[in-house]
C-alpha cells in the first residue's frame, strides 16, 4: 500500500490529497491580482473561509454555496484537484492553503493578491485534529490523545509545526495585502468579522447583506448544505460512526481533553517556540 505521507521540501502531507506534481503545480501557479487566500493551519478555519469568501466577493449571492461543493468554488492550491478546477473559476478567485509562508508560488510574492490569516487556539486545533486523524482513513491513526499531543508539539503531523506555520505567516511583511483574523472572534461575533473581512476585500456589504451572509454561515447551517458537510464523501474515507468534520464549532474543547499536567507541557513548549512572538496569539 501507498504511504499515507510524503515530504516536499521538508513538508509533511498526505498523498490522499497531495502529490509531489500537485505541489510542484501550486510553486508554477500564476496567482492573479484579483486572487485571495485564505491561508489557515489545518483545523483552523479553511471549510469556514471556504463559505465566507464566495460570499463577501459576490455581494451574499448564495448561489454558489449552495450549488458548488466547497473545494470546487474554493479551491485548495496544493491539493491534486486544482488543475481540473482552476479554469472554471472567475475572477475574483478565492483560494485557500495550508502552505507556510515560505512555500508560496513566486507568482504569489509578484502579485497583488491578499490574504486573509487565520489562526485559532492551537489547543483546540489539537482536539480538532485528533479526531479528525480518528475519522479519517487518509491520516494516521492517532494512537491516544497524550501520543497525537507529542506528534504534535513535535510537527510530526501534515503541514508540520504550528508554531513554524505561524511564525511564517506572522513574519511576512505583506503590509495591507494581509489581514489577521482569529477563529475566536468568528464564533464571538461572525458579523463582526465578516464585516472586518468584506472591508479589508473593499466588497461594499449593506449590514443586510453582512447579517444575511452571517446566518449562512453558522456552524449550523453549514453542518446542514450538502455542499459544505462532506456528506458527499464515503464512509471509508471519513468515518462519520467516529467524527463528523463539522464537528463541535466551538472555542474551549480543550478544557475536555487537557489535563493540568499536559496543559504546562503544552504551554511551556508554545512558549519557548514563539518566544517574543507569543504576545501577539489568540491563546492563552
Ligand atoms: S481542514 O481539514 O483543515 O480543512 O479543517 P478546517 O476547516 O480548517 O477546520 C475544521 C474546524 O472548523 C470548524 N468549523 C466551524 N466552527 C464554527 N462555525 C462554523 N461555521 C464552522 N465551520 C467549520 C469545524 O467544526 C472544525 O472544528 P471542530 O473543533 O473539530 O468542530
Amino acid at each position: 500500500t501507498e504511504a499515507k505521507y510524503i515530504q516536499y521540501q521538508g513538508l509533511l502531507v498526505s498523498t490522499a490529497a497531495h502529490s509531489w506534481e500537485s505541489l510542484e503545480y501550486a510553486q508554477n501557479f500564476p496567482v492573479q491580482h484579483t486572487d485571495v487566500f485564505a491561508v489557515t493551519y489545518p483545523k483552523s478555519g479553511t471549510v469556514w473561509m471556504q463559505e465566507i469568501l464566495p460570499l463577501v466577493l459576490n455581494g451574499g449571492d448564495l448561489t454558489p454555496v449552495l450549488t458548488i461543493r466547497n473545494h470546487d468554488r474554493v479551491p485548495w492550491l496544493e491539493c491534486k484537484q486544482l488543475a481540473e478546477i482552476v479554469d472554471r473559476l472567475t475572477s475574483p478567485r478565492a483560494l485557500v492553503t495550508h502552505l507556510p509562508y515560505s512555500l508560496m508560488p513566486p507568482s504569489f510574492h509578484a502579485s497583488k493578491a491578499k490574504v486573509i490569516y487565520v489562526t485559532r487556539d492551537p489547543k483546540d486545533v489539537l482536539v480538532s485534529s485528533y479526531y479528525f486523524h480518528q475519522m479519517a482513513a487518509f491520516l494516521e491513526d492517532p494512537g491516544t490523545f497524550d501520543e497525537f499531543l507529542g506528534k504534535f508539539l513535535e510537527g510530526r503531523v501534515p503541514f508540520g509545526k504550528w508554531t513554524e506555520h505561524v511564525k511564517s505567516w506572522k513574519s511576512a511583511e505583506l503590509g495591507d495585502r494581509i489581514l489577521f483574523i482569529t477563529y475566536e472572534e468568528m464564533v464571538q461575533d461572525l458579523p463582526a468579522s465578516i464585516r472586518r473581512i468584506s472591508d479589508f476585500l473593499g466588497s461594499n456589504l449593506s449590514d443586510e447583506v453582512i447579517q444575511k451572509i452571517a446566518e449562512h454561515c453558522s456552524f449550523r447551517s453549514m453542518k446542514d448544505n450538502d455542499m459544505s458537510n462532506f456528506s458527499h464523501v464515503s464512509n471509508q474515507y471519513m468515518d462519520t460512526n467516529k467524527s463528523s468534520f463539522l464537528r463541535k464549532g466551538i472555542v474551549g474543547d480543550w478544557k475536555n481533553h487537557f489535563s493540568s499536567e499536559k496543559l504546562v507541557r503544552f504551554v511551556s513548549v508554545m512558549n519557548q517556540e514563539l518566544k517574543e512572538e507569543s504576545s501577539c496569539l489568540p491563546w492563552s
